[in-house]
């Protein structure tokens, strides 16, 4: 592919404007501010109020999609949300899913609510407003004080949406996400709910288009030597509605990877109002420090916009320079060099939180693939969590970024240039890949789309190349025909067979081994469900994992390859369903735990030396049998000794590993590795003890106290001299105290059907409001007989408990209750007033201020009523407008005094020996102590010091 074209066309189009060296001033404010919306959001599950969408008129969206909609008895969460994790594990559920109950047939577990309501400042009028939305699964519509914002369907890509004309300035403003998970966008867990961030992004009218910053790198003849030109593509937009022409800035400033401005360039344009401009520029960089795994060196592009010398726009793009091939006779090249792919497909999901992941999550995830030698993710079969992106930047991981779907239709092309204009900057996206297997990739249609997928993904991104995951041996016809990269999911026996047929396309493993194991288990076990961990299983489509590394090794032109996969991930059990609720094709299991193949592929993939033998030493019972023993390791030559007696030395052939019958008895089995002659490294395994204590080890003892960050704690059951016991069962019971909380547990078994998360309990005593009246035919929606003082002892004595009535179409009453608050009830940590109806509209006043509003008959609406109430005599009042039918306050009305959340009894099992624990910080520094207690073992206690550090912005 020749993209010297497009970039020329750039030039000269860049020609045009005046060129003004312009250093920034560092110091000068911008308008724009990116806030985190993810904490405080009220939850609700079940499709209680339908759809509630009005179609008629704009901004009265009725229930839960109002304004006014009392949320208060909704439950608080912080985003990033997933909610089936709480929910019961079920063996009629979808397997491929991972056996939760929701999705087809399970509607009222489908589909939740979501409300947030935030504060804007006066300081905001005149600012531009936007929502972002990374990613909700799936198929949710999004309504913004009381108007309909949007509905996007993808479960998997980005969404904003401009708020500007909506938003309450210098009051409160609610978003509303109704989600729906009733319908399945893949066939592996996805998660539901908003399970990435959402944002809320203002800026001036006069501001770099949202993802409208595209940065790459380019050298003379793909040579990465000498001067790195940097192209500079801003896209601006001035959405001042009136107004004459304005001239505009745009100056770049670019930072190397120690801060120092390098380069600088300006463009000045001049704009209409409500118009956007693309400015192109080119800078340049001299023996740039380039991005590669290995060095993951990150440039920032600093991008001012200037009017009138004032700085109304400032953006921030981290980007690296390097530069990418696909050769079809010398396989991948990085930085010129040849660079196998040693990568790992993976899903989204983790152990305890499902799939939503803090972002802390995702750096400990790429750490460990990392130090099992793999340099490359496939992000299957969706486009990623940005925040994966950015960890594969900063820790330096290269990505296949995938679309999901097949499909040149409008919807899917724009899910396509969203994921493309979103991700381009990232230096560790070396190719994209357009879909996953697909059911027509043979067909002429196919290949029509896919021409037309790949055509718009070159035009927006002209510096990458485009692959699909082809299930299909050697088979020129449909989609391979038209890829620019032919991408090899599994049949790596035919890949010859093509090469020869087609030697000008570059080739890659898109998708191969889908070895099945289970940590720590050394037998296969159907009732269990539970596979070997020796590299002997795979189901009929798939390979042991030396099976198609000795393949791929030995073909430089094949680019190296991904393996199915690197994380377990729920559902898809294979080879055996129900009990197994979870996949077993992952190098380590859900939480990050190495299976045996982890140190196959660290062996053949790291430059580390690797001694690693399996299975375990205990095995009381079977002494005198022989025992499979294998070394995964690359020293040049292995010798085995069983308590000290050597059971003899062999040469380790490449890409593969040694075998070993012994017989068993307890004791020590250790291995010395050679290099030339000399021990380079020594490993045992040794027969433990009796479970006797639990060993708590975090990844990271000191945390950030900004109410995001965690602590990854290894749970371990051990021996009475420290040793882990690798067959240990063992229930562990946790309690955290301290400014944090724990958000998930997980132990990598794929059949436990233990809770991944346990919801904080809240306690509460309910009082039923009684002693009602009612006053026909007054004035609303604040009648005098709504205030305070009012005495309304002589009216008609009110029935709120019936199902309906006592309102005639048309007509209005006020109703009145008082009831005595005493300083207990005062003291409760929180006061709901809840109703059973209000039929059909109403507005709540206690001690005559208005706490709420209802504009759905078919609501149960719930304010929060503590801060209003004093103690002895508090008045409520309702004010009701029946429109059609029968009308009243009616169902009951109750005040529910809550006492502080309970923190949950968190627990799990170790499985074979070893569970995980995520422990997140709040916002207030401090010390959080973990216990972990089992019966009949000694407890362990640890501390983890939350530090203080600003939180990143967040709306309040
Ligand atoms: C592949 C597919 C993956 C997963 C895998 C299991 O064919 O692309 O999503 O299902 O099989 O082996």
């Amino acid at each position: 592919m020749n993209y010297s074209k497009s970039y020329s066309a750039w030039a000269v189009a860049a020609a045009f404007f005046l060129v003004i060296i312009l250093p920034v001033r560092a110091a000068d404010p911008s308008p724009r501010q990116r806030l985190l919306l993810d904490f405080g959001w009220k939850f609700h599950l079940g499709d209680d109020w339908g759809l509630s969408e009005r179609l008629d008129k704009a901004g009265v969206n009725p229930g839960p999609a109002g304004r006014t909609f009392g949320d208060a008895n909704w439950r608080t969460v912080n985003l990033p949300h997933d909610w089936l994790p709480e929910l019961p594990f079920d063996p009629k559920a979808d397997d491929s899913h991972g056996f939760k109950p929701f999705g087809p047939g399970y509607h009222s577990n489908s589909v939740a609510w979501y409300r947030r309501t935030f504060q804007l400042s006066e300081e905001d009028r005149g600012r531009r407003l936007m929502l972002e939305f990374d990613g909700v699964y799936r198929d949710c519509r999004v309504f913004f004080n009381g108007y309909f914002l949007g509905h996007h369907e993808s479960g998997y890509t980005g969404f904003r949406y401009d708020i500007t004309d909506l938003a309450n300035v210098g009051g409160a403003n609610t978003v509303v996400v109704r989600v729906d998970a009733s319908q399945f966008e893949g066939w592996f867990y996805e998660g539901a709910g908003i399970y990435r961030h959402v944002w809320l992004t203002k800026t001036g009218p006069l501001h770099v288009a949202p993802d409208g910053t595209f940065v790459s790198s380019e050298f003379a003849g793909n040579v990465p030597e000498g001067r790195a030109t940097i192209h500079v593509q801003t896209l601006v937009q001035n959405s001042e509605i009136t107004g004459g022409r304005t001239r505009v800035t745009v100056a770049c400033e670019i930072r190397d990877p120690k801060g120092e401005s390098v380069a600088h360039c300006a463009r000045s344009v001049t704009m209409g109002a409500w118009t956007n401009e693309e400015v192109l520029q080119n800078v340049t960089v001299s023996a740039p420090a380039l991005w590669s795994p290995e060095t993951p060196n990150l440039y920032k592009l600093i991008t001012t916009l200037r009017v009138q010398d004032q700085v109304v726009d400032r953006t921030e793009t981290e980007f690296g320079i390097r530069t990418i091939a696909f050769d079809p006779d010398k396989g991948f090249l990085l930085n010129g060099k040849f660079c196998e792919i040693k990568g790992t497909c993976n899903h989204q999901d983790h152990a305890g939180v499902g799939s939503a992941l803090p972002d802390r999550l995702q750096y400990f995830r790429v750490s460990r693939l990392k130090d099992m030698g793999d340099n490359a993710i496939r992000t299957s079969h969706n486009p990623p969590t940005p925040e994966l992106l950015e960890a594969c930047d900063r820790l330096g991981m290269l990505v296949m970024d995938e679309n999901r779907l097949l499909g040149s239709d409008a919807q899917n092309l724009d899910y396509l240039s969203g994921q493309i204009r979103r991700d381009r900057n990232h230096p560790s996206v070396i190719i994209w890949s357009l879909f996953n297997e697909e059911d027509q990739q043979t067909t002429p249609t196919a290949a029509r789309i896919t021409t037309t997928m790949q055509r718009l993904v070159h035009e927006l991104d002209p510096t990458r190349l485009c692959t699909a995951a082809g299930n299909v041996g050697n088979v020129f016809q449909g989609v391979n025909s038209v890829l620019d990269v032919r991408g090899w999911n599994y049949y790596p026996t035919a890949v010859d067979a093509y090469h020869a047929e087609h030697p000008t396309q570059p080739e890659i493993g898109t998708e191969q081994a889908s070895t099945v194991c289970t940590r720590g288990i050394y037998a296969n076990d159907k009732e269990r469900g539970y596979v070997s961990a020796y590299d002997d299983n795979a189901p009929p489509w798939a390979t042991t994992a030396e099976f198609w590394w000795k393949i791929f090794a030995a073909r430089p032109w094949l680019s190296g390859g991904f393996v199915w996969t690197g994380f377990d991930y729920r559902g898809e059990p294979t080879p055996y369903s129900w009990p197994c609720i979870n996949s077993h094709f992952g190098i380590m299991d859900t939480c990050g735990f190495a299976k045996d193949n982890f140190y196959y592929y660290q062996s053949w993939w790291s430059d580390r030396t690797v001694l690693h033998l399996l299975p375990h030493w205990n095995w009381p019972g079977k002494e005198g049998e022989d025992i499979d023993v294998r070394c995964l390791s690359n020293c040049q030559e292995v010798e085995l000794f069983l308590n000290g007696q050597s059971l003899g030395r062999k040469s380790m052939p490449a890409n593969s590993h040694l075998q070993w019958n012994v017989k068993y008895t307890p004791g020590v089995l250790s291995a010395k590795g050679y290099k030339d002659g000399q021990v380079i490294a020594e490993q045992k395994v040794e027969t433990t003890g009796p479970a006797a204590a639990v060993k708590l080890t975090p990844d990271r003892a000191s945390i950030n106290a900004d109410g995001e960050d965690l602590s990854v704690i290894t749970v371990a059951v051990t021996d009475s001299t420290g040793r882990i016991m690798p067959v240990a069962e063992n229930h562990i019971e946790f309690e955290l105290s301290g400014p944090g909380k724990i958000i998930g547990v997980g132990n990598g078994d794929p059949s436990c059907h233990e809770p991944d998360v346990y919801v904080a309990a809240q306690p509460g005593r309910t009082v039923a409001l009684k002693d009602w009246r009612i006053k026909h035919g007054a004035s609303y929606p604040r009648p005098a007989e709504a205030e305070d003082k009012v005495d309304a002892s002589g009216w008609q004595k009110a029935n709120v408990d019936s199902q309906g009535g006592p309102l005639q179409p048309g007509e209005t009453a006020v109703y009145r209750t008082t009831f005595e608050a005493t300083p207990a009830m005062l003291a409760a940590h929180a006061v709901i007033i809840n109703f059973g109806m209000i039929d059909d509209e109403g507005w709540v006043y206690v001690n005559g201020i208005k706490v709420g509003e209802s504009h759905d008959w078919t609501a149960q609406p719930s304010f929060a009523v503590g801060k209003f109430l004093h103690e002895g005599v508090n008045s409520i009042a309702v004010s009701v407008q029946n429109h059609e039918g029968e009308g009243g306050v009616n169902k009951g009305v109750s005040l529910v005094f809550l006492e502080k959340p309970v923190a949950p009894a968190w627990q799990r099992s170790v499985f074979n020996g070893l569970a995980q624990i995520l422990v997140q910080a709040d916002q207030q520094p401090g010390t959080l102590t973990l216990t972990a207690r089992s019966p009949g073992l000694e407890p362990a206690t640890l501390n983890i010091n939350a530090s203080a550090v600003t939180p990143r912005p967040f709306a309040p």
